[in-house]
């Protein structure tokens, strides 16, 4: 798979010829002003919950690229109703889509639009194809249920918040990759905002300490996973 940093936790995942947009927060992100959002095209955009800096680009995103939103059954429906494309999940289910299939997993965290609207619980993914498959955490506590990922699935990479206050910190994300069995993470979620400045020494330290391959992108970068 081919994977494309836009900042904070928006990533571009290709997997076989499919297009899957994590989390667009492009043009409120200070750190991202060099990223042209016009020019992103997707297939997909998965939306983790509803905070401002995870939903920020969808519409706009979504209406170029005549995308589908795949999101909890709230935040689907409320982007439904701007006559964007959406498939509604929950927390626990799966949906093949013929060229790709995801999971929604649990995230522990919490989830509004930011006009107010209910958004539903936070939730994570787990996406991939017949090949392989990967971990998106979105914005999510370390939890034990993450040990249910490594149960049903063989990771080949995991997307991770480590930017601690908000989320997971460092030393949590170390925890989740073990609880998942992935051995190659990207970290997300760090930087952006004073409250989640990341010593980026420190975050490779943790994860080479555990045996595991920390990625921490920088925003533009692209690469093979
Ligand atoms: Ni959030
Ligand atoms: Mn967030």
């Amino acid at each position: 798979m081919t994977i494309t940093y836009f900042g904070h936790s928006c990533f571009l995942v290709e997997l076989g010829g499919v297009r899957l947009l994590f989390d667009p927060f492009i043009s409120g992100n200070p750190l991202a002003t060099r990223i042209n959002v016009a020019s992103i095209r997707t297939d997909y955009i998965l939306v983790s919950h509803g905070h401002a800096d995870h939903v920020g680009d969808v519409e706009d995103i979504a209406r170029r690229s005549d995308a589908v939103v795949v999101a909890a059954y709230e935040i689907a429906t409320y982007y439904g109703r701007k006559q964007l494309n959406y498939h509604p999940m929950n927390t626990g289910g799966f949906w093949n889509f013929g060229t790709w299939w995801v999971k929604a997993v649990s995230a522990v965290h919490s989830s509004v639009l930011p006009d107010g609207t209910y958004a539903g619980n936070p939730m994570g993914f787990v996406a991939g194809n017949s090949t392989e498959c990967f971990y998106y955490s979105g914005d999510t506590a370390l939890t034990l249920d993450m040990k249910l990922i490594a149960e049903e699935f063989n990771l080949k990479t995991a997307f991770l918040c480590l930017g601690d206050n908000f989320t997971m910190g460092i030393g949590d994300a170390v925890k989740a990759a073990q609880f998942v069995g992935s051995r190659q993470v990207t970290g997300m979620h760090f930087d952006t905002f004073d409250y989640i400045k990341t010593d980026h020494r420190k975050a490779h330290e943790a994860f080479a300490a555990a045996g595991i391959t920390l990625k921490l992108p920088n925003i533009g970068e692209s690469w093979e996973a």
